[in-house]
């Protein structure tokens, strides 16, 4: 089941699930420091939250009563950035990683939107292949400061979507999404 996250405690649920995830497989990639302070920076209840309240939606994936994952989206344009997916290792490669990833592109067939777009650290790389699989293609890298001496060395990965519609505006989105 999916399910959109829209009052405190889902959000206290995504930043929990989030500490859980990053902590176990951005360490090895980026360092402790460099994670502690994206968790904070990003992926803190009150950095959730903030996001909400501008322009992201977040989604919770449930499985059996249990959280095991979760993605965030941004509508931008005619594309939807898909800022975070991510499932519990113990649920990894068994298809929930593909099916969050139908719902969110019908989600943005539905509102017209032409691709999804997101950035993926170039050192995670299992990761990288999963997203080739799941038909998206490498555009390039990207670098990001994202403050306190840290930078982001990211690819960036889009995928087009087929059957969509033209004219319906991405700012239109929260409202469908909220039924
Ligand atoms: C990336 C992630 C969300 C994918 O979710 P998942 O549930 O593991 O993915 P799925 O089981 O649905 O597999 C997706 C595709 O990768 C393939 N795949 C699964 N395990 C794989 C592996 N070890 N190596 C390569 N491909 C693999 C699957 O066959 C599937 O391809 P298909 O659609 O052609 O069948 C998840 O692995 C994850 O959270 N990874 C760690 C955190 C992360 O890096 N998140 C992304 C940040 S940008």
């Amino acid at each position: 089941m999916i399910i959109p996250v829209c009052d405190e405690h889902l959000i206290d649920a995504v930043a929990l699930l989030a500490a859980e995830i990053w902590t176990e497989h951005y360490t090895p990639i980026i360092g402790p420091r460099q994670v502690e302070y994206m968790l904070d920076k990003f992926q803190s209840s009150s950095a959730i939250s903030k996001q909400i309240s501008e322009n992201f939606l977040y989604y919770i994936i449930e499985i059996n009563d249990q959280h095991v994952g979760y993605f965030g989206l941004e509508p931008k344009n005619d594309q939807l950035f898909l800022s975070k997916l991510y499932v519990r290792s113990s649920h990894r490669g068994k298809g929930f990683g593909s099916k969050a990833l139908e719902f969110i592109e019908n989600l943005a067939i539905q509102q017209g939107l032409k691709k999804i777009v997101l950035t993926v650290n170039k050192h995670n790389s299992v990761t990288i292949e999963k997203y080739l699989k799941m038909g998206f293609r490498n555009i390039g890298p990207i670098v990001t400061d994202i403050g306190n001496g840290y930078v982001m060395g990211d690819f960036i990965l889009e995928k087009f979507l087929h059957n969509s519609k033209s004219n319906t505006p991405a700012s239109n989105m929260r409202g469908i999404l909220d039924h």
